[in-house]
């Protein structure tokens, strides 16, 4: 999969792929990660991406020319499934959302700043807005590290064992139960036995019953 994420601040952007898995996930060829500086495609001798709003009010709003000269030159070079704005204005990017992406070849992400961007990039270009939660970043950059991230780590192939990112919370509407490792005991608080007694079905049902009970006590929302 490839993902180009448009951004005026390319160097905010690059520690998040440059370590952990998403590092690995890009050495394995499994994922690209494009960081296209948008300041590279403004036309005009200050190389200006934004400009003041019509009609007045403060703040700059993200003009149009270099957002359409930079997606339609990425375009041009292969096909997008989808054009992502970061927005709080988007849908709320949950793991259904990240589930379905994984399955795309080719996205562009398109991140915001300032006021946002001019209303004729939505109408025309994006395909698709997405926000990662009910508050105002001062910019699309740190959201589309999250969404790029929780995508890349579903991709086969990039998590060690396949079955770990099905067993993640909110796979199956489920947090995920306790987990513990050595010591089994430390200042007399000990693991719970049956984690230790080798008995596999045993094991797995204590998992469900403990993701159900935090499910319940923490995220009610999630069983309903
Ligand atoms: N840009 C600013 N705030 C945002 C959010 N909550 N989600 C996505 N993009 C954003």
């Amino acid at each position: 999969m490839r993902i180009d994420i448009i951004t005026v601040l390319p160097e905010l952007l690059r520690s998040p792929f440059e370590h952990s898995i998403m590092k690995r996930a890009q050495q394995k060829g499994l994922a690209e990660v494009h960081l296209v500086n948008l300041r590279d495609y403004a036309t005009d001798k200050h190389k200006s991406v934004d400009d003041y709003a019509f009609g007045g009010g403060a703040g700059m709003v993200m003009k149009i020319e270099p957002i359409a000269a930079c997606i339609d030159h990425l375009k041009s070079q292969r096909e997008y499934d989808e054009v992502i704005y970061m927005s709080p204005d988007g849908e709320l990017l949950d793991q259904p959302l990240a589930n379905k992406m994984s399955a795309l070849k080719n996205i562009i992400i398109l991140c915001g700043h300032y006021k946002g961007v001019d209303e004729r990039v939505r109408e025309h270009y994006i395909t698709r807005e997405i926000s990662i939660g009910n508050y105002v970043l001062s910019g699309g950059e740190l959201a589309a590290a999250v969404v790029a991230d929780s995508i890349i780590r579903l991709l086969p192939g990039v998590l060690n064992d396949e079955t770990s990112a099905l067993s993640d919370s909110f796979q199956d509407n489920l947090l995920a139960p306790p987990v513990y490792t050595r010591p089994a005991e430390y200042n007399g608080w000990k693991v719970p036995d049956v984690l230790l007694s080798g008995h596999e079905e045993k094991i797995s049902q204590w998992r469900h019953e403990k993701a159900v009970e935090r499910t319940q006590q923490r995220r009610p929302d999630l069983l309903k």
